[in-house]
């Protein structure tokens, strides 16, 4: 639907701003799409190697590719060790998506080639920011609980050194193939509110640390990926499956947004929603634990029935993460650590046809005011 001038659209919603080589979606079928390849193929046969290189270079790696682009991640993942002492000198009572967010940014600041834009520095900075993340919200998670940050494990896939520099154990398979499958969905999302904030600030020419900040700074909201962490502080007050009807009544009649519901492009459901449910009901079964399973689906089965919203991508992954160990806490941080691949691709791709990002607004304020001196 052509928009027609001076129209206003809340929240640009159905606005198409950009042409994209890098995902797509479609809410009616529902689908997304990533470089060519359906999601659905993507989870299960991709390692999150393989989708970030997939999401940088637009098509996937050779077995030659892998091994050096593999190799090249493994010597980015160390921080310099003022990013360590930052995040052992911060209150522990700070927002774990703050602290990153700070974090990402000093390591702007120490990067003395921060503000060099050609094609290959820019790519060199953002590897080492898909390689780093991890390594920062890892450290950041056991000086929480006054643990010592671990140093990374080269011997380890990306996932499995990220599971162990978190939990200082090494993922059994289950595990493992369930956190990488995590990241490997959260990787990209099309033009979601992060990803638009990384290209703004990419469109003006400003430096890749700072428009990996105004993602971070996009994402951690409760609107967006902070849902993860509030879908799963939800299952807790539910509690227990025979309260899910009584809540999910209680939160419409005081027209509370249930987190992990709803979604602004999937009317008919979240195609990442249901790969995620479906792996969260094995996991379950596989613990033999469906506490956290069961209260979820009874809650959305009363907000589909009352309401006819559906589940999203962080309403099935907030148990998926509880089942293998990961706190509440450091949820959004994780599917940032995730995103980070996604925001890589349309940084790169913002930058390589860049305009300016300027919308406007309909003045809707007063007119032909004049100043009286006193
Ligand atoms: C994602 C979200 C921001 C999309 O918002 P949006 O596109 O502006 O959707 P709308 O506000 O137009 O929603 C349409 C209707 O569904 C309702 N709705 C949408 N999400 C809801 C939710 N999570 N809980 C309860 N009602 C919800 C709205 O209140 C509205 O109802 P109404 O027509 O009776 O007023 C919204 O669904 C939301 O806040 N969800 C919870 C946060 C979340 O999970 N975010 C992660 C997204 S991946």
């Amino acid at each position: 639907m052509a928009q027609k001038d001076n129209e206003v659209r809340e929240g640009l919603e159905g606005v198409v701003a950009f042409e994209s080589t890098i995902s797509h979606i479609d809410g009616t079928v529902p689908e997304l799409v990533v470089r060519g390849y359906d999601i659905n193929d993507i989870v299960g046969n991709l390692t999150f190697e393989q989708m970030s290189y997939l999401l940088l270079f637009g098509e996937l790696p050779s077995s030659n590719q892998l091994t050096d682009f593999d190799a090249e991640l493994k010597s980015l993942r160390q921080v310099p060790k003022s990013v360590l002492a930052f995040l052992s000198s911060v209150p522990k009572s700070s927002e774990p998506m703050s602290v990153l967010r700070t974090a990402v940014s000093m390591l702007g600041c120490i990067d003395s080639e921060s503000g060099l834009n050609d094609q290959n520095s820019v790519l060199i900075k953002l590897k080492s920011l898909i390689a780093k993340i991890p390594t920062i919200v890892a450290a950041q998670a056991r000086i929480n609980v006054g643990e010592t940050p671990l140093q990374p494990d080269l011997s380890l896939s990306h996932s499995s050194n990220y599971y162990y520099m978190v939990t200082g154990e090494v993922a059994d398979e289950k595990t493992l193939n369930a956190f990488d499958a995590v990241l490997v969905i959260y990787a990209e999302h099309e033009i979601n509110a992060s990803t638009f904030a990384c290209r703004v600030v990419m469109g003006t020419e400003s430096d890749i640390y700072s428009s990996v900040v105004a993602g971070i700074s996009a994402i951690k909201g409760p609107l967006h990926g902070g849902a993860i962490d509030g879908s799963m502080n939800m299952l807790k007050e539910i509690g227990s499956a025979e309260n899910a009807e009584n809540y999910v009544k209680d939160a419409l009649a005081q027209k509370r947004k249930l987190p992990g519901f709803g979604h602004r492009v999937y009317r008919a459901g979240d195609p990442r929603a249901h790969v995620l449910k479906r792996m969260t009901l094995d996991l379950a079964n596989s613990r033999n634990d469906s506490h956290w399973f069961d209260i979820a689906l009874e809650a959305e089965k009363q907000m589909a029935s009352l309401k006819s919203i559906i589940p999203n991508v962080d309403y099935y992954a907030a148990p998926l993460l509880s089942h293998i160990g990961f706190p509440v806490i450091l949820m959004t941080n994780v599917v940032t650590s995730a995103r980070i691949a996604g925001w890589s691709a349309h940084i790169l791709e913002q930058y390589g046809k860049n305009r300016l990002i300027r919308p406007r607004a309909k003045y809707t304020g007063k007119s032909g005011l004049k100043i009286h001196k006193p």
